[in-house]
Parts: structure tokens; sequence; C-alpha cells
């Protein structure tokens, strides 16, 4: 029998990026656990699919779905004030979008490298990962603070606690790539922007943490994936499931003596 302290009881959950890969894991775990959800994501057309394969398999669920720019304030408002309209409130925030090269089967030459990386570039990703957050928060939490409840997760990474090992991302000398500089200084930053909102609401049970996932198996290289395997004392990336646990016990009654966490996950790569 499920937990009580599992359970959801109905509260709405709103995830931003919801149409990726991890979208969808986070999204299943909310309703396995009774929570209803508002899925948003810039793309509409991934999450219009992603929403009603979602709704085909969770038929009694109240499911909604907004195309949302996290970097656009007037976009967050628009959803807020539609929810608000309808008397749904976000009791639960998940910061998860972000805009991540995948590591593919067949590498980009000479991507990435610190020495050309754009202005462009960084500002274009760190307003997504990382201001976008800070903007969602600072709506839905607002929000939460006057109810005097709420929880707000940020979806960062292993990379929020330890450096990128760069030797893992290129093919051979001449092919040189890399995880960009946005990466590092976006997942730890979230680690301080739930630092800062778990302490900045104080006398309310607005509870901020942060889940660090290690990298998820899909399509890589098998050379790739015998590397990285090297530095994971579990010898193994992660099943993109694997992470389903974590949001039901961070997002629920669970954690409930749980805040300014970093719950990092990853098969043990950081403590090497
Ligand atoms: N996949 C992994 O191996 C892994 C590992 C560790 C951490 N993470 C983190 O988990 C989160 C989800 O990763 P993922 O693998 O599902 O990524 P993904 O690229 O599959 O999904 C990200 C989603 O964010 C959306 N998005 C991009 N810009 C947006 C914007 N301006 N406004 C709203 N939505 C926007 C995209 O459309 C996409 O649907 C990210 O924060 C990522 O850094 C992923």
């Amino acid at each position: 029998m499920l937990d009580k302290k599992f359970s959801l009881n109905k509260k709405f959950c709103l995830i931003t990026g919801a149409a990726g890969l991890l979208g969808h894991e986070h999204a299943e775990a909310i309703l396995e656990i009774n929570g209803n959800l508002i899925l948003t994501d810039i793309d509409s057309k991934k999450l219009k699919k992603m929403a009603k394969n979602i709704k085909n398999k969770f038929k009694k669920a109240n499911i909604l779905f907004f195309k949302m720019d996290v970097t656009k304030t007037k976009d967050i408002k628009k959803v807020f004030n539609k929810l608000k309209k309808n008397k749904i409130y976000v009791e639960i925030l998940i910061n998860n979008a972000a805009i991540d090269s995948k590591v593919k089967g067949k590498v980009v030459r000479n991507s990435n490298s610190f020495e050309k990386f754009s202005l462009n570039e960084w500002e274009k990703q760190i307003s997504v990962g990382l201001t976008g957050s800070m903007l969602c928060s600072q709506i839905f939490g607002s929000a939460m603070s006057k109810r005097k409840k709420g929880v707000i997760l940020n979806i960062a990474s292993d990379l929020s606690v330890i450096a990128p090992d760069q030797r893992l991302y290129s093919s051979s000398k001449k092919n040189k790539n890399y995880k960009p500089v946005t990466y590092s200084v976006i997942k730890h930053g979230l680690i301080g922007l739930t630092k800062y909102l778990s302490t900045y609401w104080p006398e309310t049970n607005i509870r901020c943490n942060s889940l660090s996932p290690g990298g998820i198996e899909l399509n890589q290289s098998i050379k790739f994936k015998k590397k990285i395997a090297k530095l994971i004392p579990l010898n193994r990336m992660a099943h993109k499931s694997e992470y389903k646990s974590a949001i039901k016990f961070l997002c629920s009654d669970a954690s409930s003596y749980m805040t300014g966490h970093n719950l990092v996950i990853d098969g043990g790569r950081s403590i090497w």
C-alpha cells in the first residue's frame, strides 16, 4: 500500500520543459501519486503530442497543457492568470526546462569550445536554464507564499557538484567537443537559487530542493558509454525512469522536513 505521505491528493504540479525526455518521466511520477498536472513547454507541437500520450495512459487524471516560454515573464503570467481565473493554484513547481546539447552517436566537430563560445549562446542558454527557473519561481513561488505552502523543485545535474570531464566528449584528438560552460554555470547556479528560495519565505511551509540526475543512456556512441561508465561506481548510465521515485519523494510530504537540499542521484559518480 502507498504510504499516505507520498500521495499528492490532487494537488496541481506545473512542469516546465515538460515535452522533453525527463519531463515525460516527471509527469508520470506525479500522476502515479495522485497529482494533477499542468504541462508547459515552448514547443507546442511536441507538448500536445506528449499530453495526448499521457492522457491516454492516465484517463482519470486532470491534465492541462500550455505553451509557455520560461524566458518570457509575459508568457508565465498569462498561464498564471488563466489558472487563477479557474481557481487552480500551482502547489508544486518543477523547473525542468533547459537547452541541452545531447551527446549523440555522431558528434559535431569542435563544438562548444570555451575559446569560441559566443555571448549569444551564453545568454540564450542561461536565460532558459537559470533565468527561466528564477522567473517561474518568482511568479508561482510568490503565489505560494501567500498561501504559505508549496514545493519548488529545480532540476540540476551531477554537474552541479562536479566539473565536466571534457575527455568524455571528444571522439579523437582532432575532433574536440566540449560540455559547454553554460551547463556548469546554470547547474551550479540552480543550487544557489535553491538555497536562496529555501530560506526566503520563512514561517511558511514552502520547501525548495534540487534534484541532480546523472546522464541518461540514450543513443550515445558505444565508445562514449564505455568511457563514462568507468567514471561511475555503478558502472553504467541511468535509465530514464530511475528518477521517478525521487520526484515522488521530493514533491510530496514524504520529504516534509527537507528543504535547501540537492539530492544527487548519479550512480555514485560524484563521490569518486
Ligand atoms: N537527459 C539527461 O541525461 C539529463 C541529465 C542530468 C540533468 N538533466 C536535466 O534535466 C532537465 C530535462 O532534461 P531533458 O533531457 O528532458 O531535456 P530535453 O532537451 O529532452 O527537454 C527540455 C525541454 O525544454 C524545452 N525548452 C527549451 N527552451 C524552453 C523555453 N524557453 N521555455 C520552455 N521550455 C523550453 C524544450 O522544448 C524541451 O522539451 C534539464 O534541466 C536537464 O539539464 C538531464
